[in-house]
This record gives structure tokens, sequence and C-alpha cells, in this order.
């Protein structure tokens, strides 16, 4: 792969990050790839297509999300660019990296505010859904919610509570990937206008979307002991999802479960 040349932030790195994630680097020293015309093309199209099935089944933090994001309609955003946008918004910012991230790592990052995003998109026969997340679930699946600042306040102390779990040993370690796969991954909330989407696994994927809201997979009341208990197949169309009544409600019950588990 060829890239383009690194622009450099200068920015210093805070000793305490570069302590937990050794590799970081600011997004604006990361070289961007050089894109040929057929994946910017896959990007175009995965967008165009998400915004014909997203009205009325995405929820409304997430539409708001979206329209205050600058995603180019004809080419692959630069992370930078992505990045900086949400920076205005919540202060959460983007980290590059090659493909799934270690739980431990992740929780790291999630606390200092980072999400980690690749920067390589799936290919032409993976349109529908691709199960290793490339940068159109990575971008178009999680970045809307990151400018919510309720949803980031769950999302920070998410990853606290998961740093803690691994300092500790606690069983949290196992059951945090649980909450994470039924909330930000497949979770759906009950807005004023009716039952929507909010998991970023369901948002990014054209088959998900229609799928998540037909009668086929059960809907369950959210309840955080049952997921934290519940494992998760992320090789088929989800079975089983679970629905918030609101971000306060997932931000609420995760801090007093988190509480009760010792790890916040
Ligand atoms: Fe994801």
């Amino acid at each position: 792969m060829s890239y383009e040349d690194v622009k450099t932030s200068g920015k210093p790195i805070p000793r305490g990050l570069q302590e937990c994630i050794p590799d970081y680097r600011d997004i604006h020293d990361v070289p961007v790839p050089n894109y040929t015309e057929e994946e910017h093309g896959t990007w175009k199209l995965l967008l165009e297509n998400q915004k014909v099935v997203l009205p009325n089944r995405a929820c409304r933090e997430f539409v708001d999300g979206l329209d205050q994001i600058p995603f180019p309609k004809e080419q692959i955003p630069r992370l930078a660019d992505i990045s900086d946008a949400i920076e205005a918004h919540t202060g959460w910012k983007l980290m590059r990296v090659d493909g799934l991230v270690p739980d431990k790592e992740f929780f790291h990052l999630l606390a200092e505010r980072i999400f980690p995003s690749t920067d390589f998109i799936r290919e032409r026969s993976e349109l529908g859904y691709t199960p290793s997340p490339d940068m159109f679930h990575d971008l178009l699946g999680h970045v809307p919610l990151l400018i919510d600042k309720r949803f980031t306040a769950f999302f920070e102390k998410f990853g606290i509570a998961g740093v803690n779990a691994f300092k500790r040993g606690h069983a949290g370690t196992k059951m945090l990937p649980r909450i994470y796969w039924y909330t930000v991954e497949f979770g759906l909330i009950q807005n004023p206008a009716g039952l929507r989407i909010y998991g970023a696994g369901i948002v990014s994927s054209p088959n998900e979307v229609l799928y998540a809201l037909s009668e086929q997979p059960k809907k369950h009341t959210f309840n955080i002991d049952t997921i934290a208990a519940k494992p998760y197949d992320i090789w088929h169309m989800q079975e089983e999802l679970f629905v918030i009544p609101s971000f306060d409600e997932l931000e609420n019950e995760f801090e007093r479960w988190a509480k009760k588990e010792g790890l916040l």
C-alpha cells in the first residue's frame, strides 16, 4: 500500500497515553493510504445506500450526529478531518489502527476519550456486511454518536470500568465486551417516534438495518445483568436484541452496574 505524505501535527503525546498505548500516534501524523478509484467508489456506494435506509430507522441522536459530520459523498474521508470534527463537539479523537484492538488496549483508549478506527475499506463483494470491521463501519457506524455528549459520557465510563477490570483481574474483562456487543454494536432504542437503531454493527450494514427492525429478531427490554452474562455470535445475524429507553438510562444503568461490581 502506498501513502500520502505525513502531515505533522507537532503536538506532544501525553505521557499517560504513551504508557498505556505505546504505539499511539496523533492522527495528524499518520500517513493516509492512496486509495484506488474502486475503493473511493465503494465508500460512495455504501454511504448512498445507508442514507436511503437509515431515515426513520436510525435513532434521532444518530441522525443528528450524521448531519453534523462532514463525510464526503464521493471519496473516502481522511481520519484526521473526521477526528477534528468529533473533537470540536465532545473532545473525543480518533486513532488509526490496523484492525480489532485487544480489549485491554481498547478500554484504555476509551478511558482517554479516543476511538480506534481502521483506514481500509471492505471489498465490493462485502457491501452488505463484513464481519471484520472496516473504516465504513468505524466511521459511519460509530462516529455520529461520538458527538453526542450523553453517549460519550457513558462510553468514557465504560472505558474506565474496563481499565479497572483488567487492573483487578475482575470478571468484568469478560462481561464488558458482552455489554458492548448488545449496546454499542447491536443496540436498539425506544425513541418518542418509535423503535430505532443506534448500534454501529447495525447502522453500518444495509442487511442488518432491515433485519433488526423486522419481526425476526426477538426484542428484549434492556437489562444489564442479562447482557453481561450473555455470550454473542459475530458470524450470524443477531437473533436477540435489547432495547434501551434512552441514553441517560444506559449511562445510569451502566454506572449502577459498574459500581456494584466495584469497577467505578
Ligand atoms: Fe464497531
